[in-house]
C-alpha cells in the first residue's frame, strides 16, 4: 500500500500548499491513503471545520492534531461528530478529551489503516505517557492481522523522544513520523523490525519564516524579550513537506520511505515510482 504523510500545515500558505500539490502527489505517486497534521491549519492556531473542509477537499484522508488542537474552541465539538479528525491519544483520562486518539479507517480498497496521534512530555505540556497509551492501541490492533497499515504521529519537541517511539513501535507500525518543529529532518529510514521512520516530516508552510510564522515578531522576541503582538502565519507559497511510504500487502511493515517536497523555497524532492500494483 502507498501511503502519504504531510507535516503541520500553517494557515493560509499551508492550506494553498496543499490544495495546490496534494491532488497530484495522490495521483503520480498511486497514494492510497494521506494523512495530514492540521494542528496549525487555522490561522496558525488549531483547526476550524471550515479549515479542515479545505484540507478534506485537496485529498487528506485524516488529519492529526497536535498541541494546538484546542485552539480554536469549535474543534472541541467539531471533532465529535468528525471521525476523520484525530487528536493526541495520551490526554489524561480524567480531561475525558472529546473525539478519538486512536481512529481505524478503511481505503476506498477496502485495506483497514489505523492512525494514532500522540504527544510527546519533553519541553512540552506534559500529558500522560504516550508509550504506554501506545502500545496499548498497538496491542489492540497487530499489523498484519486486524489492520493492513498502522500509522502513529508523534508530536514532539525533541529528537530523542520521537527516535525512542520510533523504536518502541518497530516491528508494530508501518510508520512512526514526528511533528511540531517544523522542519524536515534527513533520516528517513527503515528501522530493523519494518517500521518506516523520519524524525520529523516538516511542515506545509512559508519557509521564508520562522518555523512557519510571519518573521517579525519572533525576531522582536527573540531580541527584545518584549512581545509586539501575536504570531501570524508567514504568507508566501508554502513547501509541502511529508514522506511517502510503500508498505508489504502481508505483513503491513514498509519497504520504502521517501521524503517529500515540493513548491515553495526549499529543495524538492518527489521520489520516483512505478505503476501502482498493490
Ligand atoms: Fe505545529
Ligand atoms: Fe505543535
Amino acid at each position: 500500500m502507498r501511503l502519504g504523510f504531510f507535516g503541520d500545515v500553517v494557515g493560509r500558505s499551508g492550506r494553498e500548499g496543499l490544495a495546490e500539490h496534494l491532488p497530484g502527489l495522490r495521483r503520480v505517486l498511486g497514494l492510497e491513503f494521506v494523512v495530514v497534521n492540521a494542528e496549525n491549519a487555522a490561522a496558525g492556531f488549531g483547526i476550524t471545520e471550515a479549515t479542515a473542509n479545505e484540507l478534506f477537499a485537496a485529498g487528506a484522508d485524516c488529519l492529526t492534531l497536535g498541541n494546538h488542537a484546542w485552539d480554536q474552541k469549535e474543534a472541541l465539538t467539531y471533532i465529535v461528530r468528525e471521525p476523520r479528525l484525530v487528536r493526541p491519544l495520551n490526554y489524561p483520562a480524567l480531561a475525558d478529551p472529546p473525539g478519538r486518539g486512536a481512529q481505524m479507517f478503511e481505503t476506498e480498497l477496502g485495506k483497514r489503516v489505523l492512525v494514532i496521534n500522540l504527544l510527546g512530555r519533553i519541553s512540552m505540556d506534559s500529558l500522560d505517557d504516550p508509550f504506554s497509551a501506545v502500545d496499548r492501541a498497538l496491542h489492540d490492533a497487530p499489523l498484519g492481522a486486524v489492520v493492513d497499515a498502522v500509522i502513529v504521529d508523534l508530536h514532539a519537541e525533541v529528537t530523542s523522544e520521537k527516535m525512542a517511539m520510533g523504536h518502541f513501535c518497530d516491528g508494530r507500525a508501518s510508520l512512526v513520523v514526528g511533528t511540531h518543529t517544523h522542519v524536515p529532518t534527513a533520516d528517513a529510514q527503515i528501522l530493523p523490525g519494518g517500521t518506516a521512520y523520519q524524525t520529523d516530516a516538516g511542515a506545509c508552510a512559508d519557509y521564508d519564516s520562522v518555523i512557519g510564522n510571519d518573521k517579525e515578531e519572533p525576531l522582536r522576541r527573540f531580541t527584545t524579550r518584549i512581545s509586539g503582538g501575536r504570531f501570524k502565519p508567514a504568507e508566501g507559497p508554502a513547501s509541502v513537506c511529508g514522506v511517502y511510504v510503500e508498505t508489504d500487502p502481508a505483513s503491513g511493515l514498509a519497504r520504502r520511505i521517501e521524503p517529500i517536497r515540493i513548491g515553495g523555497r526549499l529543495k524538492e524532492t518527489v521520489p520516483e515510482v512505478g505503476t501502482v500494483t498493490a
